[in-house]
Formats: structure tokens, sequence, C-alpha cells
């Protein structure tokens, strides 16, 4: 009954989560705003992937699609998310709400400004463990509840809180308790620190990789600070225009992005590299995700743009050791074309 007796492998080759050719669309008077557009992506038993892009690229879309909590305008237009061997796009709306907290639970910068202003702390743990089926003593429930808490640095005291007694980073390691309670396969944490100062946002990360440790699930952390998630994800995925444009382990990533846009991406975020002087914004604007044009999507903002990539979309290939990145300048059949190389 105490929380987190079993442990999972860290980054075993179990996986937890596929998912196959994602697309998720807003429907609009415009047309359909492609938010998701064929993201593919596979996460195993304890592994940390970290999502990055800039705002509006689809990264909680993404979120809330794996979590089925999209609403209309969304639609789900294709794809497949296995998690544990089950498609949750197959669910029922029953079984669905079961397998958040259970199997996986979200963890966003609004969450914690979900509690129950007039509810104990306790209490709203509580709900949702017998709104899964729980039937424990109430000696059983606080107790669970006291050792949640316990794992996210909170005294166990703050059980008997409601949360206007509490500050931003004690709600959010609440909300972080509150998204353990069940030991989800997957913990999705969409920018939970990015309301935090600084301190605390180190803090809470901290909490969150101990968490992940403890429990063994794997996690996808949403986030547009590279420094941040690189401290803490095995794995970074860059998205871009509603694809995911390059797919590495951190220290490649960090050390050698392939794609033009994760190069740019790296450059913006003060603080990585020490060599850097000044801090670079990306030129240019995303595109509309309304009518797309053919070829690579970034290929308006990019450096080492070639003439085959406004015809050509890149494929996400694999470049070795599961790294994979969509940029034509790393396809096999590489167009003969005059290119500027990418200064990093
Ligand atoms: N209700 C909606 N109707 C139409 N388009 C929408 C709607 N909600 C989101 N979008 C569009 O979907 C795209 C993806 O949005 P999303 O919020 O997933 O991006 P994000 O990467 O999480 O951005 P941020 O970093 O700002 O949180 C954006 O282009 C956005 O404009
Ligand atoms: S495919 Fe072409 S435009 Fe797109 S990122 Fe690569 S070089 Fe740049
Ligand atoms: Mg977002």
């Amino acid at each position: 009954m105490s929380a987190f007796t079993q442990s999972a492998p860290q980054g075993s080759s179990d996986p937890v989560l596929q998912i196959n050719d994602l697309h998720v669309h807003y429907e609009t008077a415009d047309g359909a705003v492609r938010a998701v557009s064929g993201v593919s992506l596979t996460l195993n038993a304890g592994e940390r992937l970290a999502l990055v892009g800039e705002s509006g690229c689809g990264k909680t879309t993404l979120a809330l699609a794996i979590m089925r909590l999209l609403r209309p305008p969304a639609r789900i237009a294709q794809g497949e998310v296995w998690l544990a061997g089950r498609d949750l796009l197959t669910l029922s709306d029953e079984e669905m709400r079961l397998a958040r907290l259970a199997d996986v639970s979200l963890v966003t910068q609004a969450a914690m400004n979900a509690l129950n202003p007039v509810m104990r702390i306790e209490d709203q743990i509580i709900d949702g463990l017998v709104d899964h089926g729980y039937q424990w003593s109430k000696a059983e429930f606080r107790e669970h509840v006291r050792s949640l808490l316990e794992h996210v640095g909170l005294d166990a005291s703050v059980a008997r809180m409601y949360p206007h007694e509490l500050s931003g980073g004690m709600k959010q390691r609440v909300a972080m308790a509150t998204a353990t309670a069940l030991e989800p396969k997957l913990i999705i944490a969409d920018e939970p620190t990015s309301a935090l100062d600084v301190v605390v946002q180190r803090q809470v990360m901290a909490t969150l990789g101990r968490l992940q440790k403890e429990t063994g699930a794997a996690v996808i952390l949403v986030g547009h600070d590279m420094g941040l998630v690189a401290q803490f994800a095995d794995w970074v995925g860059v998205m871009y225009a509603g694809k995911l444009v390059e797919l590495a382990p951190v220290q490649q990533m960090v050390e050698a992005p392939m794609h033009p846009y994760s190069k740019l991406l790296l450059q913006s975020v003060p603080g990585l590299d020490e060599k850097r002087e000044r801090l670079t914004g990306i030129p240019g604007m995303p595109p509309r995700l309304i009518n797309l044009p053919p070829g690579c999507l970034f290929a308006p903002r990019c450096p080492a743009v070639m003439a085959h990539c406004w015809q050509v979309e890149p494929p996400l290939d694999a470049t070795g050791s599961g790294r994979r990145v969509a940029c034509h300048l790393f396809s096999e059949n590489r167009p003969h074309t005059s290119m500027l190389e990418v200064d990093a």
C-alpha cells in the first residue's frame, strides 16, 4: 500500500508508448488547422523525452491527444496511441477515464490552479482514488496521501491544508503527487514549471525526476527552455509546425544537433553553449497550419535551403542509434544542389 513499492527498470527496451502516424486537426471556417501532422514515436519504460519547439508547433495538442482530452473543434484525424498494449484511441470514454491517472497522467502549468479551493488537499487526492474504484479505509487513504506528499518533498501536514495555504511550488508538487497516486506508466508534464520562479522551477524539476526514478514511469516533458529540459531528459524531440523534425539522445542533440531548426533553437537558448556571445531569436515565423505548401515547412526560414526542399517533404529518417531527422541534408538520396552550411 505504501507509495512506489515497485520500480520498473530504468530505460529498458520495453515500449510503454507507441504513437503511430498521429494527425490532429482543429476544424475552422478557414479549413483544417493541422496542429499535429504524422507524429510517430516510441518511448520505453523509464525513459524521459523532452518535446521542444516554438509556440504553436503542436506540443500541447499532442499531449492532449494522448490523454484524449481534446475538445471540438479539435479532431484526431488519424493515428494510433498504444500505451501498455492498448490503443487509447479505441477505448470507450469510460475506459479512457479509468486509464487517466492509472496508466497515464498529465501535469500542466494550470494543474496547480485546478485544485478545488474549498477542499483539503487529502480529500482531493482521495477523491481521485475513490473515482478509480479504490475502497480502502479512511486511515489507509490518509496514509497513502501522506506517503505521496512526502515523495514530492512536502510535509505530511499539507494533507490537511487548503490550496490557498500553499505556495505555487507547493501546489505544483501536490499536482505531481496526484498525478503519481496510481503509479501511471506514463507521466506527461506540459510546461509544469513555467509559472514558477527559476529556483522553484529547478526544485520542481528535480522532484519530477526523482518521482520518475522511483515509479519507473516514462515521462514526456513539454517545454520551451532547452536548458531546463536538457538537464532532465534522455531524449529530445524537436517539433516544427506540427511535425517531429528531429529525435535524438539529449547529449547528441545538445552537442551536435542535425536539423537546421534544432541548431537555431539551441542557439536561441541562453546558457547552454558558453561560446555563444548573444542570444539570437529565430528569424521569420512558423507557417500557418492551414493549406500547407508542399516541401519542407521550414524552407522559408532555413539557412541551408535547397531547391529540392520547396518541392519534396523530407521524411523522418533514421540516422543510427535510434536518432531520427527530417531534413534533405541527411537524406540518403540527397540532391546535388549547392547549399549553405548552417552556422553552428
Ligand atoms: N481551438 C483551436 N482552434 C484552432 N486552432 C487551434 C486551436 N487550439 C490550438 N490551435 C492551433 O494549433 C496549433 C498548435 O497549438 P498548441 O497549443 O498545441 O501549440 P504548443 O506547441 O503547445 O504552443 P505553446 O508552446 O504556446 O504552448 C497552433 O497553431 C494553434 O494556433
Ligand atoms: S529539408 Fe531543406 S529546408 Fe528543410 S531543414 Fe533541411 S535543408 Fe532546410
Ligand atoms: Mg502548449
